[in-house]
């Protein structure tokens, strides 16, 4: 059985086995979480994403925390919001798909998620909130599941509100994330 979280404030903070980034098809950094991540993990991260060969819209790819508490990264490279005829809604879910197969396959028991695609990229928040809590649940009922916790990271208050929303709708009991 996985639990759903919350917490509000720095992905980077969070002492869990990997954080989810938001990052661009280079995987080389940016800005918004991605810079942030950079920033917390130290240059090794960057030397490490040079030999990832970038990422596919919608997939993703693990590396490690360096310097974070979290002991992995995963990157994951979320859709541009291009008015939502452009398949954004299946790109979006398959980061989330594709983020917890993989921290599946390195038997993860704790993975924190940013609101890909909702900063620079524009997608509609509610929407995405809803869709990805949407995508998180249909996974986590395979087989393979090694979860305990998924950390839902907001890094606003209407952020927050948005996860809440998406949790509620679900029908999902959730917790807000302590961290120490
Ligand atoms: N901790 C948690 N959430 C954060 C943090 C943080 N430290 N910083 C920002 N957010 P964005 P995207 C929130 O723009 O839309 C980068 O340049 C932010 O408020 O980081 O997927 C990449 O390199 C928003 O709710 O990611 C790509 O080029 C959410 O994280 C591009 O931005 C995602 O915002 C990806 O854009």
């Amino acid at each position: 059985m996985t639990n759903f979280s919350l917490f509000q404030g720095d992905i980077c903070r969070l002492p869990v086995d990997a954080i989810v980034n938001a990052a661009n098809n280079s995987l080389l950094g940016g800005g918004g979480v991605d810079g942030a991540i950079h920033r917390a993990a130290g240059p090794e991260l960057l030397n490490y994403c040079r030999t990832l060969n970038g990422c596919d819209t919608g997939d993703a790819k693990i590396s490690p925390g360096y310097l974070l508490r979290a002991q992995y990264v995963i990157h994951t490279v979320g859709p541009i919001w291009r008015g939502g005829a452009e398949g954004e809604a299946a790109l979006l879910a398959s980061c989330y798909k594709r983020s917890l197969e993989i921290a599946c396959q390195y038997q993860l028991k704790t993975l924190a998620f940013p609101a890909i695609s909702c900063g620079v990229y524009g997608y509609p928040n509610a929407a995405a909130t809803k869709l990805a809590i949407a995508a998180l649940f249909d996974s986590l009922s395979s087989k393979q599941n090694t979860l305990e916790q998924i950390v839902l990271v907001a890094f606003s208050d209407q952020m927050a509100a948005y996860w809440q929303a998406g949790l509620g709708a679900q029908k999902l009991n959730w917790s807000h994330y302590k961290c120490l």
